[in-house]
């Protein structure tokens, strides 16, 4: 349930014309609606039982306005760079509900960490444990640590978002895991909080997630009876969305699933959901530049792969609504953008709105890895971003200008 709805006749982000905020903008912009944000947190954070932290996959959106929400709705925040730990604790994210992952952590930002007072490292590697021994012992703190194990467990989703596979770079395999906790366990700097499992994004079925619980579970049982005491477990984030015909689990079904499996483990579960939260809670407006029949019918509008890279990346489907419905259709095609690349798309051989010059149309579910994963390629200024919040909106990042596309830039 989303509030992006037609009221006559025009998209409106709950009581906000689209057009309207355009018209003051500009475009392209992304926008985001409070509600649908603050709906979809909610509704996933409450259809948990156990004892959880809902700690918000930074990633997928890093808007600090948008951290702030869910730190006040009683979020934390899954964060995978020394720069998403400046962004959660900018907005006001208590450290003590933040949980860093991430393969290639640096001394830098594992000591920013340990600064910082975070809740937990997910460890990837025995040799990121060694550093953050090393760091810590500098620092004369204890780090609070979980491995992040590999399940070998597959989520059956895209290749590039699949983590939870032996042959994917993510966490030690769980076999070496007994190992890696007994050299933890006996590291002065180190102190063994949890155990962490992120399998995969955009995943439409609970069965992996069960899947993997199990295994993790019998690992935990494992570490209890050799008298190492776990308090938090980690599931990762990872539940999938509708973009198109997709029937993924509602976050009721997903936490009675997982809840099921769980039984009584005594951990503090923590949770990491990015997509599932803001995904269909933020669109991407663009306006249409020109139109014009190739070997097929082109629609050039002013967003393109810099902005939302995920249709050229991994062939995603984004449904493309008109901002003003008049009965103009849809027709078989391809909405383009400006760069200079052919795998520049927003959509390809798609039905798409039948539009003339200066139309708009909303990308939808652009919510998730949408701007956070946005580039300057070919020197374009990243777009605005903005919060509708009932009848009134604010810019909550404003237009990147021209000036900012050469900071920091000098000619020697
Ligand atoms: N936790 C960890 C350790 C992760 O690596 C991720 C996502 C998440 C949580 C959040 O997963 P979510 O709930 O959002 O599925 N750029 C890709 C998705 C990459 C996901 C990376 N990791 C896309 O646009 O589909």
């Amino acid at each position: 349930m989303n509030y992006f709805l037609y009221k006559n006749n025009q998209l409106h982000c709950e009581e906000v014309a689209i057009q309207e905020i355009a018209a003051q903008v500009g475009t392209p912009f992304y926008l985001y609606s409070k509600a649908t944000l603050r709906r979809h947190f909610q509704a996933f954070d409450s259809a948990f039982t156990a004892p959880h932290i809902t700690c918000f996959a930074a990633k997928s959106c890093s808007n600090i306005a948008i951290l702030n929400l869910f730190s006040s709705l009683g979020g934390g925040a899954d964060i995978v760079s020394g720069g998403e730990l400046f962004r959660a604790l900018t907005a006001g994210v208590d450290p003590q509900k933040i949980v860093y992952s991430g393969v290639g952590k640096s001394r830098d930002e594992l000591k920013y960490g340990l600064e910082s007072g975070i809740l937990m490292f997910n460890v990837e590697s025995e040799q990121e444990l060694d550093a953050l021994q090393e760091v810590a012992a500098s620092l004369g703190v204890q780090a609070p640590v979980s491995f992040r194990v590999n399940p070998d467990v597959d989520p059956q989703t895209h290749a590039y978002i699949s983590t939870g596979l032996a042959k994917n770079k993510f966490g030690i395999p769980i076999a070496d895991a007994p190992a890696a906790y007994q050299r933890a366990a006996a590291m002065a700097n180190i102190e063994v909080k949890g155990v962490s499992c992120h399998i995969g994004s955009q995943l439409t079925q609970v069965s992996p997630f069960v899947e993997s619980l199990a295994k993790v579970k019998k690992f935990i049982h494992r570490l209890h009876k050799s008298g190492c005491p776990i308090k938090y477990l980690d599931l990762g984030g990872g539940l999938g969305i509708t973009y198109d015909d997709e029937e993924p689990p509602a976050p009721l079904d997903y936490a009675r699933a997982l809840e099921a499996e769980l039984g009584d483990l005594g951990c503090t579960l923590i949770l990491e959901p990015g997509r599932v939260i803001v995904g269909n809670a933020g669109i991407l407006v663009t306006k249409v530049l020109y139109t014009k029949q190739g070997g097929k019918k082109f629609t050039i509008v002013d967003a393109g792969m810099n902005d939302l890279a995920r249709p050229s990346l991994y062939g995603a489907h984004h449904t493309i609504l008109p901002v003003e419905e008049r009965g103009q259709g849809r027709e078989m095609g391809d909405v383009v953008g400006p760069i200079c690349e052919t795998g520049d798309f927003l959509a390809r051989d798609k039905e798409v709105p039948l539009s003339r010059q200066n139309d708009l149309l909303a990308v939808m579910s652009a919510g998730a890895y949408g701007f956070s994963m946005a580039s300057n390629y070919n020197s374009r200024p990243r777009v605005a971003e903005v919060l509708v919040d009932g009848a009134k909106f604010h810019v909550i990042r404003r237009r990147e200008t021209l000036e900012s596309l050469i900071a920091g830039e000098m000619i020697p």
